[in-house]
C-alpha cells in the first residue's frame, strides 16, 4: 500500500486495468484482421459503399479459424466486387447493387441478367433465403412476366393484353408470345396455363406502367424499369440478442454459415462472445498504446 501511495499515478493504472477488465465481456482469445473486417472497415465498389452490415466476399479469408464458415456481417448481406460492380447473390441469381442505403436499411438491386438490355428476358423469380434478414422492401411494387404462351394477341379479342413485341421475342417462338403485366391487368381464368413459364418481377412502385398496353411498353419501355430494379430492406438486430448486445457496445457481429451468431468483432481487433469493452472505441484506440507501454514499464 504505501509503495502504490508514493506512486499515485501506478493507482491510477490499476484503476484503469480494473476498470479495463471488468467490463470486458468474454474474449474467445481470437484475432481477426481490422483492416479487411470490423468496426472501422468501409470499402466502395464502383460507386458504392460497402460496410456493416455488409461485406465484401474476400472479407472472411480474413479469419482462416474460421474459413468456410464466417460472415463480417449478416448473413446474405455479402458483396461480391467484380470489377467496378458490386454484385449481391440471392438464391443462385446475380444482383447488381445500385446503393445502399444505411440510414433507410435499404439495398437497390437489378437483376444481372436484365440491366442494359433493350429487351430483357426475365429468366427467374427473386428467391430470398428464408434465414436471411432481407425482405421486399414497401417501395416495390409487381409485374407478372408470362412467357412463351401459346396463344398471340390474334386469338383474343381488342381488351385481351398485347405481347411484346421488341426484338428478343419477334424471332424463333412460332406463334408463341410473352407478356409483362401488372397483376391486376391478367385476364381472370385459366388464361395463364398455356404458357412456358411465369415470373414474378419486382419493380419500383413509380414504375408501373400506366397503360402496359401501350406498344411503347410493349416494345422495349418496360426495359428501363426492370434495369433500375427494385429494393430490398434489411431488419437491424433485435437489441436483446447477443448481436445487438454486441452493436450496442460498437462491435460487429459475425455469424456462421446456418445463419448462427459466431461472434462480435471489437475495434481492438479481438473476438468476443458477447459485447466488446464498455470503454469506448476511441478511448480504447487512444489508451491502447500508452496503456501497453505503462504495462510493460510497471
Ligand atoms: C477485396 O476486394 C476489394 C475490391 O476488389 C479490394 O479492394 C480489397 O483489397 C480486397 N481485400 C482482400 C483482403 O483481398
Ligand atoms: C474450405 O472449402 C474449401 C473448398 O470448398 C476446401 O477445400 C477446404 O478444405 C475447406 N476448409 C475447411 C477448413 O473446411
Ligand atoms: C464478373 O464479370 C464478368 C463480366 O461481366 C463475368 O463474366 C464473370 O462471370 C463475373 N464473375 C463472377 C465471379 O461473377
Ligand atoms: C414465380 O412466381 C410466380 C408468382 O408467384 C409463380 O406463379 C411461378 O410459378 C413462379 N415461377 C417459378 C419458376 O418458380
Amino acid at each position: 500500500m504505501s509503495l502504490l501511495l508514493h506512486h499515485p499515478g501506478r493507482v491510477v493504472l490499476l484503476l484503469l486495468l480494473l476498470v479495463f477488465f471488468a467490463c470486458r465481456g468474454d474474449p474467445t482469445g481470437d484475432t481477426y484482421d481490422t483492416s479487411v473486417c470490423g468496426p472501422r472497415v468501409s470499402a466502395t465498389c464502383g460507386a458504392v459503399i460497402v460496410h456493416y452490415p455488409f461485406y465484401l466476399s474476400n472479407a472472411t479469408k480474413a479469419l482462416p479459424e474460421y474459413v468456410n464458415s464466417s460472415f463480417c456481417g449478416y448473413p446474405g448481406l455479402e458483396i461480391l466486387c467484380n470489377g467496378s460492380k458490386a454484385v449481391l447473390r440471392l438464391g443462385n441469381d446475380d444482383y447488381f447493387v445500385s446503393r445502399i442505403d444505411y440510414p433507410g436499411a435499404t439495398v437497390s438491386l437489378a437483376d444481372a441478367d436484365v440491366v442494359g438490355s433493350s429487351c430483357p428476358r426475365v429468366s427467374h423469380n427473386v428467391t430470398i433465403p428464408q434465414r436471411w434478414s432481407l425482405r421486399l422492401a414497401n417501395t416495390v411494387g409487381n409485374l407478372l412476366f408470362f412467357f412463351s404462351c401459346a396463344f398471340g394477341a390474334s386469338t383474343h379479342d381488342g381488351a385481351a393484353p398485347k405481347p411484346l413485341t421488341c426484338r428478343s421475342f419477334d424471332k424463333g417462338q412460332g406463334s408463341r408470345s410473352s407478356f409483362l403485366l401488372p397483376p391486376a391487368d391478367v385476364p381472370y381464368g385459366e388464361w395463364s396455363r398455356e404458357c412456358e413459364a411465369i415470373f414474378s418481377v419486382p419493380v419500383l412502385g413509380d414504375s408501373l406502367p400506366v397503360n402496359p398496353n401501350d406498344p411503347a411498353w410493349t416494345n422495349g419501355g418496360y426495359a428501363e424499369p426492370l434495369s433500375k430494379g427494385f429494393q430490398v430492406s434489411w431488419e437491424r438486430s433485435s437489441g436483446s440478442g447477443r448481436c445487438g448486445r454486441c452493436e450496442q457496445t460498437s462491435g460487429n457481429c459475425g455469424f456462421n454459415q446456418d445463419g448462427q451468431f459466431l461472434g462480435c468483432f471489437c475495434a481492438n481487433g479481438l473476438m468476443d462472445s458477447d459485447g466488446c469493452s464498455k470503454i469506448s472505441d476511441s478511448t480504447l484506440r487512444l489508451a491502447g498504446k500508452p496503456l501497453i507501454i505503462l504495462i510493460k514499464s510497471l
